[in-house]
């Protein structure tokens, strides 16, 4: 298992270029099961979770290869329509291949997720809208079997407990493309990749309005064909070295990115009064000393603040001498993270889906392990502040959803190696 090793307090000057956005790439591939024809898709990250995918859509009668960022499609004969549970349990992003494996042969059968380390991951909002579209669902040994000839288009509400879901308008969204009539899904989710897959269908010769509002409208077509498209840039990986930058940065510019994604992270480094330079598709910063204003963070569904960066801010929130919180809304259990950093010296009491961070101005290093993508994207940035040697175990999770994160780091000047 490979670790990654940083000698702290680091400085990061200069430039990095952000990937394409691993959560459009997902399921803009897993809507290829829908196209007639070859598919061409710019900027996509090569990340783990993406060799994944083209590896399950290789059964599912899509040959894709990955090749200087760019994926391009053939149809195959395989018509398989399983996405099996050793595959699902690694990586949940693969049950969005449901709805267009349904819609374009007219059965799916798909492993149930099961949980991960940031909580249950239910998929009862994907079955609810795939029952209102026609389908006959079946839960047998952890699998969804789903069928149906022809789905139905019709209005179906998709909000649940926790707000609006991203995959799950995602899967209903790709089922309705080929569905007869027309289908308003109403509590959609509003993200930046929800429309980007949208602008993908729309190219495949899908006919959708709506999308990156609550109400996304599709009318049924019979049939959609190939298309080139470029993914967006990564606002979670933006966020990342935003953050960063707000902690150690100095002159340090991120490039190809869009800075209306993150404007609840710009909101949360305002009432912080960090200082930043915003342009068309970059964004300039430098640490500024210490922020002596608390600011408290709430993770809400697009526009609100994103859970994916809720580890990372927490880190930057341990180092300032002020005391904040952080409420969990859309993951309650996202915090396990929070006894990494307290092995590091930050103190963080967590109450149910709240974190109450005492901050203080230096972490020590020490010898920690990763629990999810994002928490080890966390533990970085806490290396990368700390004094001394900060080793992170189990950084298969980073590889899962961060291109190259360590050569970019190493690339502004930190002391960071990875190790076999
Ligand atoms: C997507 O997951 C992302 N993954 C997640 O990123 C991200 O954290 C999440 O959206 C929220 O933004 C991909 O895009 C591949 P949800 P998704 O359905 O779609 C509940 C990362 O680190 N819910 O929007 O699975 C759910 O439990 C990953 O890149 C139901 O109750 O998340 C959660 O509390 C982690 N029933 C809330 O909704 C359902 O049927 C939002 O989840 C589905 C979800």
């Amino acid at each position: 298992m490979d670790k990654i090793i940083i000698e702290g307090p680091n400085i990061l000057s200069g430039q990095i270029n952000i990937s394409g956005a691993k959560n459009s790439a997902l399921p803009i591939l897993a809507s290829t099961i829908l196209a007639n024809g070859t598919c061409q898709l710019k900027q996509v990250p090569k990340v783990q979770d993406i060799s994944t995918m083209i590896a399950m859509l290789a059964h599912m009668g899509v040959n894709a290869k990955l090749e200087n960022n760019i994926v391009t499609t053939n149809e195959n004969n395989q018509k398989g329509t399983t996405a099996p549970y050793e595959i699902v349990r690694k990586m949940r992003g693969s049950v969005c291949a449901l709805g267009p494996l349904l819609t374009r042969y007219g059965e799916a059968h798909i492993s149930l997720p099961g949980g991960c380390v940031i909580g249950t991951r239910p998929i009862d909002l994907h079955l609810k809208g795939l029952k209102a579209l026609g389908a006959s669902i079946q839960i047998e040994h952890g699998y969804v079997h789903a069928s149906c000839k022809k789905l139905k288009g019709c209005r179906i509400f998709l909000g649940g407990n926790f707000g609006s879901s991203v995959l799950a308008t995602d899967n209903i969204m790709m089922a309705a493309t080929l569905a007869e009539g027309t289908t308003i899904i109403s509590g959609a989710a509003c993200e930046p990749e929800v429309v980007d897959l949208a602008n993908f269908l729309i190219k495949m010769g899908a006919k959708i309005t709506g999308a990156g509002s609550h109400n996304i409208t599709i009318e049924g077509v019979s049939k959609l064909t190939g298309a080139t498209h470029t993914i967006i840039p990564d606002r979670i990986e933006a966020g990342t070295f935003l953050i960063a930058g707000a902690m150690c940065g100095q002159n340090l510019t991120i490039n190809n990115m869009i800075p209306e994604h993150l404007d609840a992270l710009f909101d949360a480094f305002d009432r912080l009064g960090i200082k930043y330079k915003r342009h068309q598709s970059k964004v300039e910063l430098s640490y500024s000393g210490d922020y002596t204003s608390a600011c408290d963070i709430t993770t809400l569904p697009y526009p609100g603040f994103a859970t994916d960066l809720q580890a990372q801010i927490m880190t930057l929130l341990a180092v300032q001498p002020i005391t904040s919180v952080i409420t969990e809304k859309i993951f309650p259990d996202r915090f396990m993270h929070a006894a990494e950093l307290d092995r590091m010296g930050a103190k963080i009491n967590i109450d149910g889906g709240t974190a109450i961070i005492t901050g203080q101005s230096n972490l020590s290093g020490a010898e920690v392990m990763a629990s999810d993508l994002r928490a080890s994207a966390a533990l970085i940035l806490a290396g990368l502040v700390a004094k001394g040697t900060t080793t992170i175990n189990r950084v298969y999770h980073l590889d899962r959803g961060y291109e190259n994160m360590v050569g970019k780091l190493a690339s502004l000047g930190a002391k960071i190696t990875r190790k076999s």
